[in-house]
């Protein structure tokens, strides 16, 4: 049998932190992320009694079979069977749609402020064909939930890494792009107020102006979502990895992007350990495996010590139904971790 070192459980962490908002769980491909952002949702929402929402900004949309409801186009729902817990899958077509519109109206004026008489479509195509575009709408979606404040905790089910990445790395693009707009607008507005013999009107028509207040907006927006997202009391980017070299490597440099980026790191869920007992019962095949494990286990346990916070058992079947997330949430929130 073999113990893994840690230091400070997936519940000591969380139970910690009062002001825990924002939960992300990051990881290769299938390595049970889906899962374990249920588990801990569930988690949070029935042994600290508090309101949780959790969403997936996965295009490929798994929370309706991960809590066996369907929740595809149908807002928040709250999941049954759950006291305080909510879930909603993000139909990102609709977002795109109503950023591609948002960005036309921008577009628009700010051809016509300039007095150029173009067609805008071709400009919004250029923009909204963009590799970024999707992930910056999909980032507005997230902000957009981050500061309705109407649940105490987020936890967001991410897509694969690379995508995720991206998602972080436009939130700092995004923003950036955002202050030369407005700082260019300004200059125009007030370059046109100088040149003017009626400056009070044109700076009258500065306060006014819809594009510079849009943009204004926009920028709040994202400076608040960032500073929510760098608070290191509010938020909390956990990593999912199987004892398993590929999904290990993933993390290992994930966890270098996201502290790039200022985003305070959670810890590490090892998932899908094969329990112990029964051990010289078993197949030579599961004896393999379970060798196998036991190396990774070391790795993991030499390469982010300190920061792993649960072992999850491999069950007999697939985390399905309420009662699968509610057996992995109790797993998720043990404190003691022999296998
Ligand atoms: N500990 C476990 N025991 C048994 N099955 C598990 C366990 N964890 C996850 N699974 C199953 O493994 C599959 C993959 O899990 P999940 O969908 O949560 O992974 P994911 O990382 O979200 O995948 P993707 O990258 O495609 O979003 C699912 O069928 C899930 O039910
Ligand atoms: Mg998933």
């Amino acid at each position: 049998m073999q113990v893994i070192q840690i230091s400070k459980s997936f519940s000591e962490f969380v139970s910690e932190r009062k002001n825990l908002s924002f939960l992300f769980f990051g990881g290769k491909g299938g390595v049970g992320k889906t899962a374990v952002a249920g588990a801990a949702a569930y988690y949070i929402s029935e042994k600290l009694g508090r309101k949780v929402l959790i969403s997936s900004t996965n295009p490929v949309h798994s929370l309706s079979s991960l809590f066996g409801q369907d929740l595809w186009k149908k807002g928040i729902q709250q999941v049954k069977g759950t006291k305080n817990l909510y879930a909603v899958e993000i139909d990102i077509t609709s977002t795109i749609e109503r950023y591609k519109a948002e960005i036309r109206e921008r577009i628009t004026q700010f051809l016509k402020f300039a007095d150029i008489p173009v067609d805008v479509e071709p400009f919004v195509e250029i923009a909204s064909t963009n590799p970024a575009f999707e992930e910056s709408a999909m980032f507005d979606d997230i902000l957009n939930l981050i500061l309705d404040k109407k649940f105490d905790v987020y936890v967001f089910d991410t897509a694969p890494v690379a995508h995720t990445y991206r998602l972080l790395g436009m939130s700092k693009l995004y923003d950036l792009w955002l202050f030369r707009m407005v700082k260019s607008r300004e200059e125009a507005l007030s370059l046109r107020a100088r040149l003017s013999f009626r400056k009070e009107k044109v700076m009258e028509e500065l306060k006014k102006d819809p594009l510079l207040a849009s943009l204004v907006s926009s920028r709040k927006k994202t400076e608040e979502g960032r500073r929510l997202l760098t608070d290191n009391q509010r938020t909390a980017f956990f990593f999912v990895t199987l004892p398993l070299a590929l999904p290990i490597a993933v993390i290992e440099r994930f966890i270098g992007w996201v502290e790039a980026f200022n985003i305070p790191v959670g810890g590490v869920i090892v998932n899908s350990v094969i329990p112990r007992s029964g051990e010289g019962k078993v197949s030579q095949y599961v004896s393999n495996k379970i060798k196998e494990q036991e190396g990774y286990l070391d790795t993991i346990n030499t390469k982010f010590s300190g920061m792993v916070r649960a072992l999850i058992p491999l069950y007999e079947r697939e985390v399905t139904g309420i009662d699968m997330v509610s057996r992995m949430s109790e797993d998720l929130g043990k404190t003691n971790f022999a296998i």
